[in-house]
């Protein structure tokens, strides 16, 4: 059966990573979170302290340095220059600095070619703001999800609190809406919906029945 190369795209929270690795799980393909080498490349660089560096030194780092995805859906692992920094890229501040970094051209044209890279063969879902605008233009199937901002700080926060991290709800509400307007604004691959894609809104929809409309597209595609 053909591999395909499935883009699911959407704002912060909104629950992409739950129904992409369930997606993924179900077709026996590679679940590929693009969020986490955006937010790889934001440690490394707060590590380097080259957070306010021009592009083209972001770039040359991005390009250096060795950035991994392994492990299954149920545990994927980051990897970066041989350390595992899985825990230590979900922080607040680092999610932030993502959305900040994420704007350069330089961070962006160093993670396109690993992403195309990893999606080359099929057989892939992969989560994150442009994939099937400019990563996979030409993906088999694209999703774009999305739920209300009350609901995505909600769900942040209950996945915040279940790994022990601290957080203040209002604030998470704050930092989310931030977050998007920035990815949404910026001028190179903003978050946004491709024309072909299917719009799914998980405010009152659970994971079970956002898999479903999901495997419905997907099936009438193979
Ligand atoms: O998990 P959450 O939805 O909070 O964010 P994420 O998917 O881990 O992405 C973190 C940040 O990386 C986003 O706020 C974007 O700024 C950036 N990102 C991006 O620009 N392009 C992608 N394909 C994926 C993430």
């Amino acid at each position: 059966m053909r591999k395909l190369v499935i883009a699911v795209d959407g704002p912060a929270a909104a629950g992409k990573s739950t129904v992409s690795k369930a997606l993924a799980a179900r077709l026996g393909y590679l679940y590929i979170d693009t969020g986490a080498l955006y937010r790889a490349v934001a440690w490394l660089a707060d590590r380097e302290g080259l957070v306010d560096s021009p592009g083209p030194v972001l770039g040359a780092m991005v390009r250096n340095a060795d950035i991994r995805l392994l492990g299954n859906p149920e545990h994927p692992r980051v990897l970066v220059d041989g350390l595992d920094v899985s825990s230590e890229i979900r922080t607040e501040r680092v999610s932030q600095l993502s959305s900040r970094l994420s704007a350069v051209p330089e961070v962006r044209g160093a993670l396109l070619a690993l992403q195309r890279r990893l999606g080359a063969d099929g057989g892939v879902v992969m989560d994150g703001r442009d994939i099937g605008t400019v990563i996979f233009p030409g993906a088999d199937a694209k999703f774009f999800v999305s739920a209300s901002p009350v609901t995505r700080a909600r769900r942040r926060y209950t996945e915040l609190a279940a790994k022990g991290i601290a957080a203040d709800p209002e604030q998470v509400l704050v930092e989310l809406e931030e977050r998007d307007r920035r990815d949404s604004g910026r001028e190179h691959a903003p978050l946004k919906a491709a024309g072909d894609a299917v719009a799914i809104d998980t405010t009152d929809l659970d994971p079970e029945a956002v898999l479903a409309r999901m495997l419905a597209v997907v099936e009438s595609k193979l």
